[in-house]
């Protein structure tokens, strides 16, 4: 099976899939947050709060490219990503060359409710998490769009249900 690379906003369940697919379809996974820690030696929210989010932004795409190296010629390794990867145009054609792409789409309020008590995320830490979830969802909907060769609605689905839903679409393909 080919790659597969998971996209979508916070909360969506990149990491809860790709961990599935791993336990149950035989694929190995790199989350790409992860990826980052453990090379910067810190978790996001400090590398956020000590270098600031563009320095972030440039971590992404250069692991990007250097996981497209390692790994762009293998297969059964199911990416998850970063909510905010795709949104730099660059980033959208990397992603391509990892893998079949697929958007986990899903509502602000399921977000919402997913995340109300997290901490990890530094660009829901605010005011009015509610109302920067809908704007950021509003901004990032049809960049993931553009970015997706497939899409699954995740709203009260199962982890098993949405990943016979993404088999079924790329058997389809
Ligand atoms: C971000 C999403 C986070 C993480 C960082 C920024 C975003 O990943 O990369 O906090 O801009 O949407 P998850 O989507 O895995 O939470």
């Amino acid at each position: 099976m080919k790659n597969l690379v998971l996209i979508g906003y916070m909360g969506s369940g990149k990491t809860t899939i790709a961990d599935y697919l791993a336990k149950h379809e035989n694929f190995q996974m790199i989350d790409t947050d992860m990826f980052i820690e453990k090379k910067e030696h810190q978790r996001i929210s400090d590398i956020f709060a000590t270098q600031g989010e563009a320095y972030f932004r440039q971590r992404e795409t250069e692991n990007i490219k250097e996981l497209i190296e390692r790994c762009g010629h293998l297969q059964n390794i199911v990416f998850s990503t970063g909510g905010g990867l795709p949104v730099k145009e660059e980033n959208r054609h990397l992603l391509k060359q990892l893998g079949i792409v697929v958007f986990l789409k899903i509502s602000a309020d399921a977000v919402f409710e997913r995340l109300k008590n997290d901490t990890t995320r530094p660009l829901l830490q605010c005011d009015n998490p509610m109302e920067r979830i809908e704007n950021m969802l509003k901004e990032r909907n049809p960049v993931y769009e553009d970015a997706a060769d497939i899409m699954i609605e995740v709203d009260h689905q199962s982890s098993e249900e949405i990943v016979r839903r993404i088999l079924k679409q790329i058997k389809a393909m």
